[in-house]
């Protein structure tokens, strides 16, 4: 099979070139272009334009609480060592944004929501990337917890966390790999 991996087009190597960013620079991107690229998010494809996203940015207050309610699961279930070292990491990460997806009673809708709500996450990684700007999508046991929902004001019967998304300047782009497409690809006549 022919090596698609060299496509060089912008938009090949914005898609191929995006890495999850897990260590930070202190400084905050500006509020403006999070703002856009909250506005591009929700162009991602929804099936019966359910739009069912919702995101809430958050500032350092929010943002330093749920670093402390991480800390003390992190405790409970690791000790009290691994929640500190948990509580001094989090709270060197700058930008915190999560989203939500409105959950639907009927089950193929609320997976088509939940699809819908990953393709408008993956928008607005891709926007940031563009510019320079680094995310990481978090889904840890911290995100299911009832106090999350209480300190970011939703109601979990109407709506679930999809991710919690850290976003800032890379101070490092790891490698990560993927497998051959031949691994995945099935072509049928
Ligand atoms: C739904 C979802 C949840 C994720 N949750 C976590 C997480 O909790 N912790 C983490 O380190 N990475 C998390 N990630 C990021 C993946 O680890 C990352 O995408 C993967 O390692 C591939 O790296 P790349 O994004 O740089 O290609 C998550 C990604 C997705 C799509």
């Amino acid at each position: 099979m022919p090596d698609h991996s060299i496509v060089t087009s912008p938009v090949a190597e914005l898609l191929r070139g995006r890495r999850t960013i897990h260590t930070f620079l202190p400084e905050l991107p500006p509020r403006e272009l999070l703002l856009e690229a909250i506005d591009l998010a929700r162009w991602a494809p929804n099936h019966g334009l359910t739009e069912p996203w919702h995101f809430y940015l958050l500032g350092k207050e929010t943002a330093q609480a749920i670093a402390r309610l991480n800390a003390a699961l992190v405790s409970a279930a690791h000790g009290e060592a691994a929640g500190l070292a948990k509580l001094e990491r989090w709270l060197t990460i700058p930008g915190w944004l999560v989203v939500t997806c409105d959950n639907a009673s009927d089950p193929i809708r609320a997976h088509e929501d939940y699809a819908a709500c990953c393709c408008a996450v993956h928008n607005f990684a891709l926007y940031l990337w563009s510019e320079g700007v680094g995310v990481k999508w978090t889904t840890g046991a911290v995100t299911r917890d009832p106090g999350f929902y209480d300190l970011i004001w939703v109601d979990p019967h109407l709506e679930s966390v999809v991710g919690l998304l850290w976003y800032g300047y890379p101070a490092e782009i790891p490698q990560t790999p993927r497998k051959p497409v031949a691994e995945f690809l099935v072509e049928l006549p």
